[in-house]
């Protein structure tokens, strides 16, 4: 896997190197923190990131990444194999869960039926001791902060699923830990439930000022709600940035092809002229000014194009062999209200375009028929390799 792969932000994160580095003083620090399970399934490697405070972290990945288990050892519900876990300049390695001043909210946010929203988010805060006027105070504020003060002697059964959500939400966030840990938290939603909580979820942690660590496969999920996404694949860091750098400059295939809707046009340098190179995969040309890499005619190399900066040309004119445009077969018309995704073939080779969706009467009848799609060679990226 790349040991810090290129667009990886070196100062704050990545996988390898790094450890002479002084601890942060504020915020979270992952230093070389790897785990591996019995029978050497290596779950997380050499994982460097920091989180400051008030960040709105997500890692994302597919299923058996490395993101569950990267979570509970900052949780401390996981002993890392080596590496360190520090938190505002202290190694959290040798405390309890119960003792970090972090709260892991599991894939679902059961609430205790029998007891009434206040007495829900007043739990934490009773174990920790705390007195009952205290509670009581503490909990109203919260709960006002999200909205549900009125209903604070219903039971769960009485609340719609949002505001249940809210509750469970409100019962974590009263104890005030430093970073909330979120795994899946939208997973078992519906989808309407999703999209409202999603925006819940990023106010309420404005609001707050505080540090979430949200896990997560969609990538979608990752892109609306995060500061930071860090993209991870086998126990390994793939890349760390904001949402926009990740969804227009995936650093290496793997990335590309995961944050979805990306082309990536893998093939060999048919020819290079200074710092232009054009890169045929067989079906698709395509061609794209680099910058510091030497590679030349006859190498290998991946360039991607977005979805959206896909384009039809509606003349129907045969463009097979023309760089940065290609022959297709229209396999799928995908509508998703403002935007159609249209799922192509060229020549075998998948493709997706997005394109304005009032274009969809005229082209959801023609499934099966030939388009020609083109794209400007300042769209396409060189990949790095993954
Ligand atoms: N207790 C365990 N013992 C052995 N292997 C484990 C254990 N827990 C996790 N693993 C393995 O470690 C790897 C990472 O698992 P992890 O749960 O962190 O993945 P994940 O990214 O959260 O995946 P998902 O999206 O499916 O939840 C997987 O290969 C998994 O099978
Ligand atoms: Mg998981």
């Amino acid at each position: 896997m790349s040991q810090g792969a290129e667009g990886t932000e070196q100062s704050r994160s990545g996988n390898g190197a790094g450890t002479e580095s002084t601890p942060s003083k504020s915020g979270l620090e992952l230093r070389n923190l790897t785990k591996i399970f019995d029978g050497g399934i290596i779950a997380v490697e050499d994982v460097n990131l920091t989180v400051e405070h008030g960040e709105y972290l997500v890692l994302l990945g597919p299923s058996g990444c490395g993101k569950t288990t990267t979570l509970r050892m900052i949780g401390g519900h996981e002993v890392p194999t080596s590496g360190d876990v520090i938190l505002d300049g202290e190694s959290l390695l040798g405390l309890t869960p119960d003792k970090r001043p972090t709260t892991t909210v599991f894939q679902h946010f059961a609430l205790f039926p029998h007891k009434s929203v206040i007495d829900n988010v007043e739990f934490g805060l009773k174990m920790r001791g705390d007195s009952k006027e205290e509670r009581r105070a503490q909990a109203g504020e919260i709960l006002e902060m999200v909205g549900l003060r009125e209903l604070a002697d219903r039971k769960p059964s009485a609340l719609s699923g949002g505001q249940q959500q809210r509750v469970a939400l409100a019962r974590v966030l009263v104890t005030k830990p430093k970073a909330l840990l979120l795994d899946e938290p939208l997973g078992d939603l519906d989808r309407l439930l999703q999209l409202r909580m999603r925006v819940e979820l990023r106010n309420l942690q404005r609001q707050l000022g505080l540090m979430f660590i949200h896990v997560t496969h969609n990538q979608e999920e990752s892109l609306s709600m995060a500061d930071t996404i860090v993209v991870m694949n086998e126990a390994v860091i793939q890349q760390i940035g904001d949402p926009l750098t990740l969804a227009t400059k995936p650093a290496n295939e793997l990335v590309a092809t995961f944050m979805g809707d990306n082309n990536v046009i893998r093939g060999t340098i048919e020819s290079r002229e200074g710092d232009r190179i054009v890169v045929d995969d067989g079906h698709v040309k395509a061609s794209c000014v680099v910058q510091d890499d030497d590679r030349a005619t006859g190498d290998a190399a991946s360039l991607s194009v977005r979805a959206a900066s896909v384009v039809l040309l509606d003349d129907g004119a045969d463009a097979a062999g023309d760089v940065n445009s290609a022959q297709c077969e229209i396999v799928f018309v995908e509508y998703l209200g403002d935007l159609i995704k249209l799922h192509l073939s060229a020549g075998g080779e998948r493709m997706v375009a997005k394109v304005p969706g009032d274009n969809y009467v005229r082209l959801r009848g023609q499934e099966g028929n030939p388009v020609r799609v083109t794209w400007k060679e300042e769209d396409v990226k060189l990949l790095a390799a993954s």
